[in-house]
């Protein structure tokens, strides 16, 4: 009863955002791009997560972060047009690699086999194609190998690195990923963007790193990275930094931009990605907004927007997590593990059958 009556709120604001009863209640509330069957999806999972048969344990956080992905699953399954995933923690382990033999592998191939475009959204960032390619070549020589998989079917999977910085496209002529020249991809807002200005921003966030580190004595534990668009920490060889640090480090230097560079027109995010901590200029709403509008020009016969695309990710909270940003753009699935990505792909494409 309880999911039938949000579930009638989240309709009523959808068709009336300013003045629905949601807002009300939740100012801060955010955009629903589709209706979600609360009480469907309560129901499965129910029967996985005996929640109405608990008696000591109330429904708890990760209850509701499943029935929400289920309800997501159900009102998307049949009209799914772009699915992106972030990578770490969400198709592999933190730091690891999408390898051949990954239980994911065989559900991103069959997305692919229905026409579903895939889009992988990393912050982590390189210029090179190469370097991609270690990150996921199971699945870049899953898609070579494929059989089943039309030419035209195969170049459906892009990768955006850096947040919004790269793209790649998977192509037939070299078996495997090429970048594409941002002339081609660049978001109005984003041509935009000064150099100088993005050098002020890294140089600024490359002085927060030193002086954070050293307040907060790790600066003997720990690298600073620069590179072309971001600026990070990274735990030396055989460390590891402590959760309360780095979510200190990131919560600091969130308020420190934000304060030194509120009028820019420039995105950036900071985010603790579990053993490490970045700054990336640009985010993951605008990497999904590129995808978007890349497969619009360049794919065509399909017109993709918020409410055909969703977007997997692990880091969801509104603070110092870099997925958070991608629900301006897409619909969200919040996954704690690559075991859950599993699970969820499992779901979406029985549903989608
Ligand atoms: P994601 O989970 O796919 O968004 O990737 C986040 C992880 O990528 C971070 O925790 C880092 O370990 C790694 N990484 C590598 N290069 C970069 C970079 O340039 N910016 C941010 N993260 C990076
Ligand atoms: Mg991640």
């Amino acid at each position: 009863e309880i999911l039938q009556d949000i579930e009638m709120l989240i309709i009523d604001h959808i068709n009336n955002p300013q003045l629905s009863k949601l807002s009300k209640l939740v100012p801060s509330i955010g955009k629903f791009f589709t209706v979600l069957p609360l009480v469907d999806a309560f129901k499965i999972q129910d029967n996985r997560r005996c929640i109405s048969k608990r008696k000591f344990v109330a429904p708890s956080f990760n209850d509701i972060r499943q029935i929400l992905n289920t309800a997501q699953l159900i009102a998307l399954k049949d009209n799914l047009k772009l699915i992106t995933f972030d990578g770490d923690i969400t198709l592999y382990e933190d730091g690891n690699n999408l390898e051949g033999n990954s239980p994911i592998l065989k559900y991103l191939l069959e997305l692919l086999k229905m026409g579903v475009v895939i889009g992988i959204v990393t912050a982590a960032g390189y210029n090179q194609s190469n370097k991609y390619y270690e990150r996921l070549f199971g699945l870049i020589d899953g898609i070579k190998e494929s059989e089943e998989l039309t030419l035209k079917q195969k170049e459906n999977l892009l990768v955006i690195g850096g947040e919004s910085n790269y793209l790649l496209r998977y192509n037939n002529e070299i078996s495997g990923l090429q970048m594409e020249s941002s002339k081609d991809w660049l978001l109005d807002e984003m041509k935009l963007w000064d150099d100088k200005e993005i050098e002020r921003i890294l140089s600024f966030g490359y002085g927060l790193l030193k002086e954070f580190t050293e307040l907060l004595n790790i600066n003997n534990k720990i690298l600073i990275i620069v590179k072309e668009r971001a600026v990070g920490i990274i735990p030396r060889e055989g460390i590891k930094l402590e959760r309360e640090i780095l979510e200190e480090i990131v919560l600091r230097i969130d308020k420190s931009l934000r304060e030194k560079f509120q009028d820019s027109n420039i995105n950036w995010c900071a985010f603790n990605g579990g053993r490490d901590v970045w700054i990336d200029i640009g985010d993951k709403s605008l990497g999904v907004r590129i995808l978007q509008n890349f497969v619009n020009k360049e794919i065509g016969e399909i017109i993709i927007n918020e409410s055909n695309t969703l977007h997997v990710g692990d880091q969801f909270a509104s603070l110092g997590n870099n997925d958070y940003a991608s629900r301006t753009a897409a619909a969200t699935a919040w996954v704690a593990s690559p075991s859950e990505t599993e699970i969820l792909l499992n779901d979406l494409v029985d549903y989608m059958m």
